[in-house]
């Protein structure tokens, strides 16, 4: 037999008046009506540890979406003691079966579960209607459906040779122990990925969901629960990261840990399990996404309106909060006021506001109600700092946007109470200039305006000078320009996009990941990431 051959899940239109928009909009009520308590869950049992934070919504900060518990050292090593237990059955079970859990997961998502998960994403994480959709419905369903194809390419590659006497195969074993996987708070569909990829692979998965999309995270298991998925196989630990990942590193059955999140955070990691390495039974697989510092270089010779769209794009969707977002930008002096104008003109029909109901799909090149509230404060805090220093400093000047108001709402005119930032855009002279290296991830873009001559050297210059390697953009429409530049960026990112946007990577067409100081590259939502969940045993018998 073979499993299904994935597609991609489609996208609905939500226009006005839809039934899907009544749905969207009934959950989204629904949601904000009633409290919702989320536990800790090992085994599949519910785990009310009295110790409860609060997940808010940070369009309207003074709410909450959620309140959770969370689990504390005890909690997290009976989660991996037990878990590891669960492995036994579980990593016995042929492929088929565990695949179907993930494919009928995806079935109930894409269904059932659609409008909740949906409002759930739109509220707790300040996605407007297209970027909730791209992320938590598309993206996860195809994670889920993809993983179990390149799964069964995996086991199906066999040695070639076998001779008289002996026959030989080789079996894709999960790690011997268990899998931690953190992820962050921008992707429902991430938080989805790093739990499940490991465990189609057959191993136990001790699950950290980052505290500001705990709630979206827990659907994602309750889903995958009622699929199928026996208890214990991934175990959910929503909490302070300290106390949950310390005792995670600690314990000796380490085998793997799927990360996405700051780069200083998995540094961190790293060094806590190097300096462990003599504790664990085995080399722990430390697979991890981490920061970005994206980048689009325009040419002359590219279509100017197109290449100006797709930067307002990329670097203002989900106000700038995707690791791919593009936050430096490259144009040559020749086209700069004519593409300056289309930023500005596309800047000035932006329009931010709160997530329920208000703010429209978008889709292609229209920026109504297009950007909804940062994360939190700290992420408030943090983004206008980098647009206070561009402001003060003497090698730059705000172009646009610019206000940081957590208390009004700038174009929408009403008094919601949220973490909103102005998409702002940067002019730099200074092509080293701190918003052009730090990564922000906020709706903060940065330009620097190149001689159009020398743009081999700027090229250069522009792939080099980062530390970061995750995604880039390349703008022009001569051939030889396009392979140039395509070579001159050759470790510039993981993920390359010609005449494109640095972001959206779909699964099955662009495995995404990003090398240097954004991460180990290990593609998610490809063969390669589930690779990295199994450790081979080649078996020779004699006849
Ligand atoms: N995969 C997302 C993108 O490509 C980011 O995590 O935009």
């Amino acid at each position: 037999f073979k499993l299904p051959v994935p597609l991609n899940e489609p996208l609905k239109t939500f226009s006005p008046g839809s039934l899907e928009r009544e749905n969207l909009t009934s959950a989204i009520k629904e949601l904000k009506a009633s409290e919702k308590c989320v536990p800790v869950i090992i085994n599949g049992e519910r785990i009310f540890s009295g110790n409860i934070s609060d997940q808010v919504i940070g369009g309207d900060h003074q709410k909450r979406i959620c309140q959770f518990h969370e689990a504390d050292e005890t909690l997290t090593r009976r989660a991996i003691e037990e878990g590891l237990k669960a492995k036994k059955l579980w990593q016995r079970m042929p492929l088929e079966h565990r695949a179907s859990v993930f494919l009928k997961a995806a079935d109930l998502l894409t269904t059932k579960y659609r409008y909740q998960m949906m409002a759930a994403t739109m509220l707790g994480q300040g996605k407007n209607i297209y970027q909730a959709e791209i992320d938590c419905i598309t993206e996860l369903a195809d994670f889920w459906r993809f993983n179990c194809h390149f799964a069964e390419k995996i086991y199906e590659d066999q040695p070639l040779r076998n001779n008289v006497g002996n026959w030989n195969r080789v079996e894709y074993r999960p790690l011997d122990g268990f899998v931690a996987a953190i992820s962050p708070f921008n992707f429902t569909a991430i938080g989805g990925n790093l739990c499940s990829a490991p465990a189609l692979m057959g191993n136990s998965v001790v699950w950290k969901p980052s505290s500001a999309a705990v709630y979206s995270n827990y659907l994602v298991y309750k889903i995958l629960e009622e699929a199928g998925l026996p208890p214990g196989v991934i175990q959910f630990l929503p909490g302070s990261p300290q106390p949950i990942v310390n005792e995670m590193l600690s314990h000796k059955a380490l085998s793997g840990i799927h990360f996405t999140g700051s780069t200083f955070v998995f540094r961190e990691i790293w060094k806590q399990v190097g300096n462990r390495i003599e504790s664990y039974s085995s080399y722990p697989r430390l697979v991890g996404e981490t920061g970005g510092k994206n980048l689009h270089f325009i040419h002359e010779s590219a279509d100017l309106l197109n290449a100006a769209a797709n930067t307002i794009r990329s670097a203002f969707e989900y106000q700038g909060q995707k690791c791919s977002a593009c936050s430096r930008l490259y144009v040559p002096d020749s086209v700069w006021p004519k593409f300056k104008q289309h930023l500005l003109t596309m800047h000035s029909s932006i329009k931010v506001g709160p997530v329920d109901g208000t703010v429209v799909k978008c889709f292609k090149i229209d920026f109504t109600n297009f950007c909804t509230n940062v994360i939190n404060k700290q992420a408030f805090d943090k983004i206008k700092s980098y647009i206070d220093y561009a402001r003060s400093s003497s090698e730059a000047r705000i172009i646009a946007g610019g206000e940081c108001n957590k208390f009004k709402l700038n174009q929408v005119g009403n008094d919601e109470k949220g973490y909103f930032i102005h998409p702002t855009i940067i002019e730099t002279s200074d092509i080293h200039f701190k918003t052009m290296k730090e990564e922000i991830f906020g709706p903060v873009l940065t330009v620097f305006v190149y001689p159009a001559k020398e743009y081999e050297k700027y090229a250069e210059i522009a792939a080099n000078s980062s530390e970061y390697a995750l995604t880039a953009g390349i703008f022009a429409s001569e051939r030889s320009i396009i392979q140039n530049l395509e070579e001159k960026m050759l470790y510039a990112s993981g993920n390359l996009y010609i005449n494109d946007k640095s972001t959206g990577a779909i699964v099955g067409q662009q495995p995404f990941g990003g090398s240097k100081a954004s991460g180990t590259n290990d593609k998610a939502g490809a063969l390669m990431n589930l690779l990295r969940w199994t450790s081979a045993r080649a078996i020779k018998e004699n006849f």
